[in-house]
């Protein structure tokens, strides 16, 4: 018999075949990993939540960014876990806050050899844990936190960042970063704009990392996105793009990969997307009832969102993928 789809049937038959015509490729080249340094710690503390992340002290943080890089991967991000939280998150901008401290060890270890990203907010450092400040009533300040994000940016950039990624989807806040890095001399510092950022269920192990519990069981809807929504995230990209946005990201990835996709289509901007911590310990834990191969379903998904339109993946799954490539 002859019809017409038999070709797609041929061009699976072997391995060496498939790989051919294999539209998405995932390399190392693709992944960033997220890092986790905390404060006054003497050795690295797992996270229960995350299996095999680790809360690390500033040594070991430079042991493992040296393992990346030897690995052969591009790219780290940073999140902080300060001592001391309070309602500014002040720790966040502190010359000797532990962010700025492990960019330059960082640094120091590896020079240019590796991109490193800092995650620009304040939620780990605020004992409210919100991303900006609280007024009296409980709701976020957009306009002050913008200078507060300022402040970080200058810190962060100081400290050699190479780009700065504000997650904390306050309105304008990709014009005043560029503006304060342009006013402090770091006009080569790069923006990574969380964009299209949504009010997702699957930040909890995230949350148990960097030890941020909300105040008053509160949430962060009235500042990151509603799931039901896709046009608004279009919306928020092309606002960031014009803020002065030199990449941006979406997340989650694969409950999004719609708005991925769309994203493509309307900015020529390199594309980001977060396999969040939730989506990670989703793959762990399933796999560890042995209820899917978690390491079939790790490079699955990760291919997944390349194939959505995604130029690079911040992801856990990083090390162990790097080491399997
Ligand atoms: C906010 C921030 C969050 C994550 C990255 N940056 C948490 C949040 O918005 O509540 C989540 C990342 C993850 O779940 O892996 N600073």
């Amino acid at each position: 018999m002859s019809f017409p789809n038999r070709r797609l049937r041929r061009l699976r038959k072997t391995p060496a075949l498939r790989r051919l015509v294999a539209e998405t490729r995932l390399s190392v080249d693709d992944l960033v990993a997220p890092l986790f340094v905390r404060e006054g710690i003497d050795s690295p503390v797992p996270i229960p939540s995350l299996s095999g992340v680790q809360q690390h002290t500033r040594e070991s943080l430079v042991k493992e960014v040296k393992e990346l890089h030897s690995l052969g991967v591009p790219g780290i991000i940073l999140f902080g876990i300060p001592e001391q939280k309070d309602s500014h998150g002040s720790q966040a901008w502190n010359p000797d806050g532990i962010v700025q401290l492990a960019l330059q060890d960082c640094r120091d270890a590896i020079g240019e050899e590796m991109v490193l990203i800092a995650d620009l907010c304040i939620d780990e450092y605020t004992d409210h844990g919100h991303c900006g400040i609280v007024r009296e009533d409980g709701s976020v300040d957009n306009d002050e936190t913008l200078e507060i994000y300022g402040n970080i940016a200058q810190a962060q950039a100081q400290a050699g960042a190479d780009i700065v990624a504000p997650s904390g989807m306050m309105d304008g806040q990709v014009r005043a970063i560029r503006n304060a890095l342009d006013k402090g001399n770091h006009q080569e510092v790069s923006i990574l704009a969380y964009s299209a950022k949504y009010a997702s269920g699957l930040y909890g192990p995230f949350r148990d990392a960097v030890d941020v519990t909300i105040v008053d069981g509160g949430d962060r809807k009235t500042y990151q996105q509603d799931w039901r929504n896709g046009r608004e995230a279009l919306a928020e990209i092309r606002a960031d793009e014009e803020e002065g946005a030199d990449m941006i990201m979406i997340k989650p990835a694969t409950p999004y990969l719609d708005v991925l996709s769309e994203a493509r289509k309307i900015t020529d901007l390199p594309i980001a997307a977060y396999h969040v911590s939730g989506e990670y310990a989703m793959i762990k834990a399933a796999a560890s009832q042995n209820l899917i191969d978690g390491d079939v379903v790790a490079v699955e998904q990760l291919t997944a969102i390349k194939r959505a339109g995604a130029d690079f993946i911040l992801t856990y799954l990083t090390r162990e993928i790097a080491e399997s490539l």
